[in-house]
């Protein structure tokens, strides 16, 4: 995790993903949409984390998706360098898909299990040959396992023959083998024990250092997040409610959903887990097809008020905090933002540390 750069690395504005709602079978007829993103703004600094959190179904994945090219959006902007990269099509694509690369949840099955490793890790070089030329793929393959803490001798090994941590480095490693700029890891380690998540983030963590790269890392547990986050974005049925330094989002929260995330965290100190507040939020998310007028969280925030209903609160820094400096003048699309530490100082438990991010 190093320094911000003046201009970002990617710049994503009202981002959109609409799934078509349809009827009938031989005459579709649309009669909805399923708003999975619904108007996403963020960007990513050089050498940077972005963590993005949220429940499930929030549209994390769809967001993901979009940044590699696996969807097109239906509205926005992804600026990589300056260029807007959903107009591209062509060389000019292929170029820059090989600058960000995606690193997927499930290390079980996104992994084919008739491909040997060798062949797994070195399948992006066909589509980039230039990368690695055919009579250097191996060596390339065999550097690509050392890196990620494999033994370059299972080369010829099939997926079934590892644990899910050494699965997960196997997709790392490919996702490397372009040496991309920009990783969009999505819930790298959700699937994996807690003690070999840990691996796997001192892994990243340490391939950030060593091959400069930047990152996009999505969960939905934000102790997670917290561990290798620069920032961090909150995202509430489509949108991102509330952003900021990780400092901003832990200790001075400000939007109801991100405080009540916030109180669900596993704490290591039974003293603080017996006084910190739970906030339970009630009801169940409601469908991106129908999603709530004004605020989207309003059903099921605590202090939602008329005003809640009719206007939607943008993401920006609430006016009653941009007269103050300090870490609670960040953006939060809330009314009646308020700052409010729901976890103490210390923080969320942190994953257990490794003497080594060795093999799991
Ligand atoms: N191809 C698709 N067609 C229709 N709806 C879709 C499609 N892909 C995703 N969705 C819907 O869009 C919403 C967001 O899905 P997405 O997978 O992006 O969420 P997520 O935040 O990644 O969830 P999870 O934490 O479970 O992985 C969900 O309601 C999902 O059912
Ligand atoms: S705008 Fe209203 S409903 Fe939405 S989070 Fe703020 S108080 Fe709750
Ligand atoms: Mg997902």
């Amino acid at each position: 995790m190093t320094q911000a750069a003046a201009e970002p690395l990617l710049e994503v504005s009202g981002l959109v993903k609409h799934f078509p709602l349809t009827r009938g079978i031989l005459f579709k007829k649309q009669i909805g949409a399923v708003k999975a993103v619904d108007g996403v703004d963020f960007h990513l600094d050089r050498g940077e984390t972005l963590g993005i959190v949220g429940e499930s179904g929030c549209g994390k994945s769809t967001v993901a998706k979009m940044l590699v090219n696996l969807e097109k959006p239906t509205e926005g902007a992804i600026k990589y360098k300056g260029e807007d990269i959903t107009r591209l099509s062509g060389k000019a694509l292929k170029a820059v898909r090989r600058n960000i690369q995606m690193v997927f949840q499930d290390p079980y099955t996104s992994l084919n299990p008739r491909m040997t490793v060798g062949d797994i890790i070195g399948e992006p070089y066909d589509i980039h040959p230039e990368v690695a030329p055919k009579g250097d793929r191996r060596r390339r393959v065999q550097e690509l396992l050392d890196v990620v803490g494999l033994n370059p001798e299972y080369i010829n090994r099939y997926p079934h023959q590892f644990s899910g941590g050494q699965r997960q480095r196997i997709g790392i490693a490919r996702g490397l083998a372009l040496r991309p700029e920009i990783i969009v890891a999505d819930e790298p380690v959700s699937a994996l024990d807690v003690s070999v998540q840990a691996q796997v983030i001192n892994l990243l963590d340490r391939l950030q250092a060593e091959f400069e790269l930047s990152y996009v890392f999505i969960a939905h547990d934000l102790s997670i997040v917290r561990h290798i986050s620069d920032r961090v974005g909150v995202m509430y049925l489509g949108r991102i409610v509330e952003t900021g330094k990780d400092v901003e989002i832990y200790d001075h929260p400000t939007h109801p959903y991100t405080q009540a995330l916030l109180s669900a965290v596993p704490l290591p100190d039974p003293e603080a887990r017996e006084h910190r507040e739970r906030i339970i939020l009630h009801g169940d998310v409601p469908s991106p097809a129908n999603v709530p007028s004004g605020c989207r969280f309003r059903t099921r925030c605590w202090k939602a008020q008329e005003r809640c209903t009719l206007e939607v609160p943008l993401l920006a820094v609430p006016a009653e905090f941009r007269l103050v400096e300090g870490p609670a003048a960040h953006d939060s699309a809330c009314h009646f933002a308020e700052e409010k530490r729901v976890v103490p100082p210390e923080g969320p438990a942190e994953p257990p540390r490794t003497p080594a991010d060795g093999m799991p």
